[in-house]
This record gives structure tokens, sequence and C-alpha cells, in this order.
């Protein structure tokens, strides 16, 4: 979703900003929210911080840009990381990114047309042993191989009438 500079989104930036006493010792993780909810960081947002904050526009701009978990590129609502260090690559890590690829019909570094995915290789997660890794949103899926490809894809393509089913029959459980 790009984010277009509406009052709805200026108030979000500043409901958020206002969340944490408008205090610049809390930039990061301003930041962190803003990402949060647009999936990356707009630069009208980033302009709003840093005269919400007085702070200098290169500041807001050093940070958004020095940690690589924050992305001034629009994103997807959902961000796919499909490892291709060492341990993977050797156990056809490559294989399972090409049938992402395919099945979004994006490269990696690339936003599916409707926003949905962000599809990204990584070189080690940290999580070898389990490889092939792919996280989606930071939930890890191991032992991947192209035939999982499309299961795992479909638990994000849910409606969100899906998943709000899905939460009520947990909640019954309990
Ligand atoms: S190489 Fe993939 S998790 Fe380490």
């Amino acid at each position: 979703m790009a984010v277009k500079k509406s009052k709805d989104s200026c108030k979000c930036v500043s409901e958020i900003v206002n969340s944490y006493g408008a205090s610049p010792d809390s930039l990061i993780s301003m930041l962190q929210d803003i990402q949060s909810k647009y999936h990356y960081l707009p630069e009208t947002a980033l302009r709003q911080v840093a005269k919400s904050l007085k702070l200098p526009l290169v500041q807001v701009f050093g940070v958004a840009t020095f940690f690589k978990a924050f992305s001034l590129k629009p994103r997807g609502k959902n961000h796919i990381h499909v490892c291709l260090g060492t341990a993977c690559h050797v156990r056809n890590a490559p294989s399972v990114l090409g049938e992402m690829e395919r099945q979004l019909g994006v490269k990696a570094g690339e936003t599916t047309d409707d926003m949905q995915f962000t599809l990204e290789s990584v070189n080690c997660v940290g999580t070898c042993a389990m490889g092939p890794i792919v996280m989606v949103n930071g939930k890890y899926y191991g032992q991947m191989n192209t035939g999982k490809v499309k299961k795992t894809l479909a638990e994000y393509k849910k409606s969100p009438r899906q998943r709000k089913n899905e939460k009520v029959k947990v909640a019954n459980r309990a």
C-alpha cells in the first residue's frame, strides 16, 4: 500500500511520535512502528518525524538507511526471505528461490503488484541445520523444498475473513 500524503497518514505518524513522548531518544522505535504500519518508511513520514522531533532530516534519513531492517522502498504486506547461505545453497535453496519467483511472478528483491509479497534472498539466518530455510514475516520454515512453496504461500494468501475464522477456532479450543 503506497502511502499518500493524506491527513490519515499524518495523523498516524503523529500518534506514533506522541506515543513515545516525542522524544528523539525513541527515534528507532518510532521508525519501527511506522514501518510496521506501512511496511516501509515513506519519505513524507520521515519528514514529519524530523519536524516533530526538531531533528535535521539528514539525521532521520541516516538512521533509516543505516539499519538493514528499514526500507525506504514500498514493501509487500508479507516479507519473504529465502536463505542462500552455503549450508542452504548445497541443499537446493536456489531451486526454492526459483519456485518462489515463479509462483509470485517477481524476482528476488521485488514486490508483487498487489503489494502482498516482497521476496528477498539472504545469506544465513543462523539455523543452518534446518536448511534450506525460508522466513516469512519472521517465521521460520525449515527443510523447505519446491513442493512446499505453494502451501507456504497459501498460508499468507488467505483472506482476512479466513484468518479471522481461524482465530475464532483457536480461541474456542482454549
Ligand atoms: S546457510 Fe541458511 S541458515 Fe545458515
